[in-house]
């Protein structure tokens, strides 16, 4: 058994915590407060990583219970596995090596016995060297223009991670522009190649399969697009694929030399940090995709040695099964106040619901516990004028991360204050609210007692209400690089500690066999 098989609910720290969750769940955050060390005392520094979860409805005995729990479930063994190169995504017999992409140590990971730290490097040096060529105009379009267009053709994990990462670095961006196609949807497709020139674009087809119909279905009515003017003689100079299927790849025409590797340890929605990240490299420049790839390995290292009560993604992990398992939350934000970062909620809910959007365990058995967390969210401060109104206010407890950035990008710095205080001014008031009295007071300085109370209900904020900061000092590649690890690895600890396996997605089968034999009717 390639990972630890434990029912989180019949283990001794569960009924603790669930003793434990009697006793404390009408706490309140600003009574925690009281301890002047809270803040402190509830937070963890990495480099340039600050995480403060004081504004948590937790007490140190949570989190020892909480970190009990994890060591009940053996989530240390698990990491282990993982990290190892075990088979531990069982149900589709495969390891789990994301890690190993961005490894730069020189201990060898075996997948059937064979190290497989050399083809890393291999396809690393071929990304780096084909994005120089692009970057710097040597390689030639088929009139011998430079190309000025990228277009990532990809659904899912083929896409959602690097059009995230592209977006997230902008400001590092190069003189290529950009674009990705997902959608079926043929107007999709029609918007992005309709100013675009074949003669100085390129198209990278990123499918682990390459039989996804969308990718497929978009690649060819490119193709067909591109030979309105060209020639199929022309298609290497245009046309280059990221996959596993290498017949499938050739006979859509592409060159050999053309094909970057894929490969089966490597889930879809993991994938950014291997050749499906090519688009990332000729967006940004290869120096800036390997400091992408370091800052994932230093929160790897992270993970993999620090205890759990030090260990970030833990202890996030921890939190969220905190609230969802017995504070039975059902959703959690994630808000980002940086603009760059408008794409990481779309990124981050295929790589948690898709990784634990799962009902059975790993006996195959039905699950009679809350699994998966809804994730969602938007960036501050735009959504404080959308939906923050709910999470304020609302019926619904919705833990929530905010991630910010101590510096700004392009200095500016009034506005980085403003985006600031927002930041922190949110989880104040989400944890802290405003009380009748604070209301009444207020209404009678402005000269409004006469609607005291008609207004006072409604101006209350109970408070109470959990968030995370996270925080980094600037948004450069290699911190990008640990916030996206963080939670791959927040991901992976809530699957041991909910005993699902995490890397398969069966879910999404029926739909697209139902598509297909309604296609096969028409
Ligand atoms: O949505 C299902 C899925 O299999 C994802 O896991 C994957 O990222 C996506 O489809 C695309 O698959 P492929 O890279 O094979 O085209």
């Amino acid at each position: 058994m390639a990972l630890p098989n434990n029912n989180p609910t019949k283990t001794a720290s569960w009924q603790k915590l669930t003793d434990h969750f009697n006793d404390i769940n009408n706490i309140t955050i600003k009574d925690l407060y009281k301890d002047e060390n809270r803040a402190s005392d509830f937070s963890l520094e990495f480099d340039d990583l600050l995480v403060d979860f004081s504004k948590n409805r937790i007490t140190k005995e949570t989190l020892d219970l909480l970190v009990e729990l994890a060591k009940e479930v053996e989530l240390k063994k698990a990491i282990e596995s993982q990290f190892s190169g075990e088979v531990i995504n069982v149900t589709e017999g495969r390891a789990v090596l994301h890690t190993a992409l961005r490894s730069t140590s020189e201990e060898p990971v075996l997948v059937d016995g064979k190290n497989i730290k050399p083809q890393i490097q291999t396809a690393l040096r071929k990304i780096k060297s084909f994005s120089n060529k692009v970057i710097s105009g040597k390689w030639k379009g088929y009139t011998g223009k430079s190309i000025t267009d990228v277009v990532n053709i990809g659904i899912g994990g083929s896409d959602l991670g690097p059009d995230m990462i592209v977006e997230s670095l902008k400001f590092y961006k190069n003189k290529l522009n950009t674009h990705f196609v997902s959608n079926v949807d043929g107007d999709h497709v029609s918007e992005i190649i309709k100013n675009l020139n074949p003669e100085t674009t390129l198209f990278v087809i990123v499918s682990k399969t390459f039989t996804t119909q969308e990718t497929i279905s978009n690649a060819e009515t490119i193709k067909n697009w591109f030979l309105k003017s060209a020639t199929i003689f022309d298609i290497p100079k245009h046309f280059v694929a990221v996959s596993t299927n290498l017949e499938a790849v050739d006979n859509f025409g592409i060159d050999k030399k053309n094909v970057f590797p894929m490969w089966n340890w490597v889930g879809g929605r993991f994938s950014l940090w291997s050749a499906v990240g090519l688009s990332i490299s000729l967006s940004v420049g290869f120096d800036n995709y390997r400091e992408l790839l370091d800052g994932a390995e230093e929160m790897d290292i992270h993970f993999r040695n620090e205890d759990f009560d030090n260990n970030i993604p833990v202890i996030l992990a921890l939190l969220s099964i905190w609230y969802n398992n017995f504070y039975l939350a059902e959703t959690e934000a994630v808000l980002p106040y940086s603009q760059y970062l408008k794409k990481l909620p779309d990124y981050l809910q295929q790589a948690i619901m898709e990784s634990n959007g799962k009902g059975v365990d790993r006996n195959g058995d039905k699950i009679d516990y809350q699994t998966g967390t809804i994730v969602w969210g938007s960036t501050g401060t735009n959504m404080q004028h959308a939906f923050m109104q709910l999470v304020h206010q609302g019926t619904k407890l919705i833990p929530a991360d905010f991630i910010g950035y101590k510096e700004s990008l392009y200095g500016l710095s009034d506005h980085h204050k403003k985006l600031m205080a927002n930041y922190y001014g949110q989880m104040e008031a989400l944890a802290f609210g405003k009380t009748k009295e604070e209301v009444h007071l207020e209404l009678q300085f402005s000269g409004d007692e006469d609607k005291i109370n008609a207004l006072l209900p409604f101006k209350v904020f109970e408070g109470n209400r959990p968030s995370n900061a996270i925080l980094f000092d600037k948004l450069t590649p290699k911190s990008l690089g640990k916030l996206v690890a963080l939670y791959e690895h927040k991901i992976f600890a809530q699957g041991v500690l909910w005993n699902i396996y995490s890397y398969d997605q069966f879910g999404v089968e029926l739909g697209k066999e139902l598509a297909n034999k309604l296609l096969n009717k028409q």
